[in-house]
């Protein structure tokens, strides 16, 4: 069925009205490639793009989707040469630039630069994901759907459809296919893709460049962080995907990204391309509510009290500070996403214009439309969902996100029902891959910062919930523990009871027979602990949890269709679900509060205004300053001799966006996506275009530190730079 056909059976000809209508400034909507030239191409011409939809997505030629790669599943790559050398940023690849460092050969602090393909380190895991194709198989999967069916039934033949259409693909030997629901299980597209298994660090600068600024500037503009790395693509000798090998040689891409010398200036046109993770455009009020006023200060408060513990160790000793460097970026990287989050949707005054939304939609329904009543019902469930939501995510921040040995039992836990439901040849398909992870993971963990972290989290899950949510084996007056104390020594003395601590107990259980295994985790007291409150808790709160939360998603699929119907003036694209999306806006500063204005562009002056001799997040190599001092800056800087370090723009990005590329009119790479603006990190469920930017590095500063810093200038000549405004600089003098 054609893209146009499909679109119009589910109401969708909103969006070619759209077409027609004047946006001076666009900047919301993360896009399918494949609908660009239905529903996009004309406003994107209109604002300047030089290339045609085709150009951006083509089943039939190399396009710029081919340069596009999905790193590792969580964040976005390009392909910047022939030889599949790969970009992103430096906090997507730092957890195998922390791999590779010791305190001997630190690769965070020092950086790395291999001088030839030999020099490229490998990292096991780390895949590059291209999109081949994308194909519309909604009216495939909704077969038999019928609005009948309850929440339960209709997933389940939901997912019959997907698995029997998934089966009967025909795929190339290296190709696979998922199939993902758009508009809340409105629409449905496959992605045919290939992934390859070879990927290497070819370099990184160091992190008073690659995080300079770190936590302080995280989510904030002017910005001045150089958030980039450099990996590459490795094929067999017929550039197919292979597992790694020396033999391995450097893959030829079918399509790579020019870069563009000639920089930006403000109104010029920009689109992102990658991987954008979850958004939630379409929620109903009570569910914003909920997460402005429940959620998020629950794991703001969890988060607060795990990064503190973790940030005393790790200024006092070089070796903590490694370990736990990419595990305590991650966590306080959604932390203070979160408090700008809240911020932002009050400030927006979200909660009035949701309010205000549904009243709009209500006064739009007909007499007896199927819609009426289904916001009373949607609220309802929120109701009752509340308190078992507030529970799994005290559970699942303090269990599965912060403390690292109470993850690990849930890895166990996987292994024992291996054995316990499908026996021996069960337990050895999963074995090999939990016993050689078992090394990567307890390399990183440090049991003073393990226990002193779930003493203190096991103390606020137990004082903030209701008591029913608290298995009886936890709570005080089970364990006698006064109502003031904390739960650190009762856990203190639950890792010392427990053999599953270190790397070296785990390694002597796991070289016995799998029977002996299960009964060794099985009997371990810490294990025991986790598993008790586990089943507790799928009892009492995440069952419950789980069944209302499918019922709300069927209600929210029908609030979704609902918008698209009664709206037809706005513009609806589908939330973010870690598939291939381009948002496109426009180089501009924004307007922060009153009297406050924000510039597009930050200079290398900005790092130097920034530097602090000694400090962990604004200190700076010698040899940089050096150079700027000299102003050395090759023919890398602006017309007006600065150099430029990272520009904002208007589009509507989100995390998994990160080492996307920003790309101008004639689809050249001009920066790349790294971060957002903190007056605009609620974009996910309340975009505003009037102060949502995402930060991008300027090319030119990569090239910079590369070519002129890092003396790294054989990587340059890799690449193809190219002058589209025809501002033709003198050749580098030789
Ligand atoms: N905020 C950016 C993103 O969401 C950058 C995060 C990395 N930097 C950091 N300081 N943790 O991923
Ligand atoms: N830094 C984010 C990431 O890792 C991208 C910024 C954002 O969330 O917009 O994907």
């Amino acid at each position: 069925m054609s893209i146009l056909c499909h679109l119009n059976r589910l109401v969708f000809p909103v969006f070619i009205v759209l077409l027609n209508s004047t946006f001076s400034f666009a900047g919301e909507g993360m896009w399918l490639p494949q609908l660009l030239k239905a529903l996009n191409e004309k406003e994107m011409k209109s604002m300047g793009m030089k290339i045609s939809a085709e150009d951006i997505y083509s089943v039939n030629k190399g396009s710029l989707k081919d340069a596009i790669v999905h790193f590792g599943g969580f964040c976005t790559s390009e392909v910047i040469s022939s030889k599949g050398l790969l970009l992103t940023n430096h906090h997507c690849g730092f957890g195998q630039i922390q791999n590779h460092s010791t305190v001997e050969n630190n690769l965070i602090k020092n950086g790395f630069w291999a001088k030839s393909f030999a020099d490229e380190l490998p990292n096991k895991g780390l895949t590059a994901t291209f999109i081949d194709y994308i194909d519309d198989v909604t009216s495939k999967v909704l077969d038999g759907v019928g609005s009948e069916l309850t929440a339960a039934a209709r997933q389940s033949l939901i997912d019959k459809n997907i698995d029997k259409i998934s089966k009967n693909y025909s795929l190339g030997k290296h190709q696979k296919v998922m199939i993902r629901s758009f508009f809340d299980g409105n629409n449905y597209y496959a992605f045919v893709t290939t992934t390859f298994l070879d990927v290497r660090l070819v370099g990184t600068p160091p992190e008073s460049i690659g995080k300079f600024g770190a936590d302080t500037d995280n989510w904030v503009w002017p910005r001045h962080t150089g958030d980039f790395s450099f990996f590459r693509i490795y094929a067999d000798k017929n550039n197919q995907p292979a597992e790694y090998s020396k033999d391995n040689v450097p893959f030829t891409p079918k399509h790579f990204l020019p870069i563009s010398m000639d920089g930006v200036e403000p109104g010029d046109f920009t689109m992102v391309f990658g991987f954008p993770g979850r958004t939630t455009q379409y929620l109903p009020e009570v569910a914003v509510d909920q997460i402005l006023n429940s959620l998020n200060p629950a794991r703001i408060n969890i988060r607060e009290t795990s990064l503190q513990i973790m940030d005393k160790y790790m200024r006092k000793d070089e070796k903590i500070k490694i370990q736990y460097a990419a595990k305590y970026a991650s966590l306080a990287n959604a932390y203070k996403k979160w408090i700008g989050e809240n911020l932002g949707l009050k400030k927006s005054k979200a909660l009035a214009k949701k309010e205000k939304y549904e009243n709009t939609f209500t006064s739009r329904l007909e007499k007896n439309s199927p819609y009426t009543g289904l916001l009373n019902d949607v609220n309802r469930l929120y109701d009752s969902i509340s308190g078992y939501a507030l529970a799994r995510e005290y559970y699942a921040e303090i269990l599965q996100r912060n403390v690292d040995l109470t993850s690990y039992m849930f890895t166990l836990q996987r292994l024992v029902s291996a054995y316990e439901n499908n026996g021996e040849a069960g337990f050895q398909k999963i074995f090999p891959g939990i016993k050689s992870g078992a090394e990567v993971f307890y390399k990183d963990v440090d049991l003073k910062i393990d226990i002193e972290k779930f003493g203190a989290l096991l103390t606020l899950y137990v004082d903030r919930l209701p008591a029913g949510f608290v298995p009886e084996l936890l709570r005080r007056e089970s364990l006698g523990i006064n109502k003031d104390e904390s739960y650190h020594s009762m856990i203190s003395d639950l890792y010392k009871q427990s053999s599953l601590t270190t790397y070296n107990e785990i390694s002597e259980i796991f070289s016995k027979d799998p029977k002996t295994i299960t009964d060794l985790i099985k009997k371990d007291p810490l294990y025991a602990t986790i598993f008790e409150w586990s089943v507790f808790a799928n009892k009492t709160f995440l069952t419950p949890y789980n069944s209302l939360k499918a019922d709300i998603d069927l209600k929210q699929a029908m609030y979704t269709r609902a918008q698209l119907e009664k709206f037809p003036e706005k513009r609806f694209y589908p939330d973010a679900n870690s598939t291939l999306r381009v948002t496109y806006g426009q180089v501009n500063g924004y307007s922060a509060q009153d009297a406050v204005n924000y510039h597009h562009v930050t200079y290398l002056d900005g790092v130097l205004e920034k530097y602090k001799p000694g400090d962990y997040e604004f200190d700076l190599p010698k040899k940089y300053i050096e150079l700027y001092n000299k102003k050395e800056f090759d023919r890398y800087a602006d017309k007006n001799g600065k150099l430029p370090v990272c520009f904002i723009a208007s589009n509507h990005t989100t995390g998994g966006n990160s080492g996307s590329p920003g790309i101008d009119a004639h689809g050249n790479l001009i920066g790349i996506n790294f971060d957002r603006v903190w007056e605009g990190t609620m974009s996910d469920i309340n975009y505003d275009a009037s102060i949502c930017r995402n930060i991008m590095v300027d090319v030119r500063y990569i090239l910079w530190v590369v070519d002129v810093f890092a003396d790294a200038g054989h990587l340059v000549d890799e690449m193809k730079l190219v002058h589209p405004k025809g501002k033709k600089k003198k050749k580098k003098a030789a």
